[in-house]
């Protein structure tokens, strides 16, 4: 029991701290752009940062279309954004990025149905997984917050091609994370999946979480060195941001920490000005596979940059989501 005070002690003057730095670090995104005519997708534009996100395109006109794994979740955020912003152009899509599945699913049902897409956030991400395996054999966490958006985007490369101009390029936005600082890449454990001790459990998911996000970054800095200039491809930070993200640290830690994030953390609508930065403003479209960061541009890690490591994750990433080498050629005509 003594153990949980400290714990949720030390939790509460963190959290104190990170809210007080948070305060000098609220810069909004203040473009004006319209997206009338645009088409964006918003991965997990359900909840927390993407709902604010898809709302604000809604606003400007865009024809926003927002993926979760669950119906009802989808059903609500649709019927919140319409009423808001009286946009008739939302839809939702059912897209679970823990199946590859249900990623070419919805990849190919886009591609199908789609003329243009402009913008991909991808947002949607876990910070605790509650099973340590995806139905395709790989870790939880790692395919919903990298391998499976990985896929997603190779697959919908084609059409962003079609779409973005080099006055007017297709971009490409991930949600990053600060944690990636604390990430660190071993390729012969980025599959494994036994980190199911009940201890150390919630720091190892800590730890996959950032590697996860520093993962992301890697990709970014790939793909923009295979990219012409047509598509951007960056990151965001958000920051510390008040969402149920951090609902699943458990039946204890998990309450404290959400009201904790409520209270003190950026609210989700300040999370989502940096990623609208990146989506919108005209210089963040003139650079590629950098980070941003409180609507500026920033730096990640310093080995989020390595050639070297981007190139083998590249490699195994193609090998772990199973794309062929035709397919892989595809994405890139
Ligand atoms: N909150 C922070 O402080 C913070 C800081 C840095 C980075 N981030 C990043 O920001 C992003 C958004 O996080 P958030 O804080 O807004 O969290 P959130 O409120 O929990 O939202 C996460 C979103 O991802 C969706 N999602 C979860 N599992 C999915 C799956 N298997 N397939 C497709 N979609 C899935 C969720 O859909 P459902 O609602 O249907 O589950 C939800 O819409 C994440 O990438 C997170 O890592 C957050
Ligand atoms: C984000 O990471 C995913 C893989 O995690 C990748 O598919 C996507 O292109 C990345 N985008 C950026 C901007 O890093
Ligand atoms: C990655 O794969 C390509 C093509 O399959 C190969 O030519 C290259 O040597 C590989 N690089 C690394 C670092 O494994
Ligand atoms: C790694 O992922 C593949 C799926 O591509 C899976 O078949 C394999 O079992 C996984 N390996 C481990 C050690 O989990
Ligand atoms: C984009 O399309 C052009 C022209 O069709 C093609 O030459 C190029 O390889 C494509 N690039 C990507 C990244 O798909």
């Amino acid at each position: 029991m003594s153990l949980v005070v400290y714990i949720i002690t030390t939790l509460i003057i963190l959290v104190l701290i990170v809210g007080l730095y948070q305060k000098s670090t609220n810069a909004i995104c203040t473009s004006r752009k319209r997206l009338d005519g645009k088409t964006v997708i918003v991965t997990g534009g359900t909840t927390g940062i993407g709902l604010e996100t898809a709302m604000d395109f809604a606003e400007r006109g865009a024809r926003v279309i927002i993926a979760c794994p669950f119906q009802s979740e989808g059903d609500n955020a649709l019927k919140l954004i319409t009423e808001k912003t009286e946009n008739k152009h939302v839809v939702f899509k059912l897209l679970d990025l823990s199946s590859l599945a249900s990623i070419r699913k919805f990849t190919a049902d886009i591609i199908d149905t789609e003329k243009r897409l402009d913008v991909l956030i991808n947002n949607a991400g876990i910070g605790f997984a509650n099973k340590p395996v995806t139905e395709d054999g790989m870790g939880f966490m790692m395919q919903v917050n990298y391998f499976g958006p990985f896929l997603l985007t190779l697959l919908l490369l084609p059409l962003l091609n079609k779409t973005g101009t080099i006055s007017e390029p297709a971009r490409i936005v991930n949600v990053s994370s600060v944690l990636h600082n604390f990430g660190f890449i071993n390729l012969d454990k980025i599959n494994v999946t036994k980190y199911w001790l009940p201890m150390f459990g919630f720091w190892y998911q800590v730890q996959i979480y950032s590697n996860s996000k520093l993962c992301s970054m890697l990709f970014a800095h790939k793909l923009s060195k295979k990219l012409r200039g047509n598509i951007v491809v960056n990151c965001v930070d958000p920051g510390y941001v008040g969402t149920r993200i951090f609902g699943d640290w458990g039946r204890i830690l998990g309450p404290v920490m959400i009201a904790l994030a409520l209270l003190f953390f950026k609210t989700p609508w300040y999370g989502a000005q940096t990623t609208i930065y990146a989506t919108l403003d005209r210089e963040a479209g003139k650079v590629s596979g950098q980070m941003f960061k409180n609507c500026q541009l920033s730096r990640a890690k310093r080995s989020a940059y390595d050639d070297e490591t981007a190139q083998k994750l590249w490699n195994k990433s193609i090998s772990l989501v199973g794309l062929s080498s035709e397919e892989l050629e595809q994405c890139f005509q």
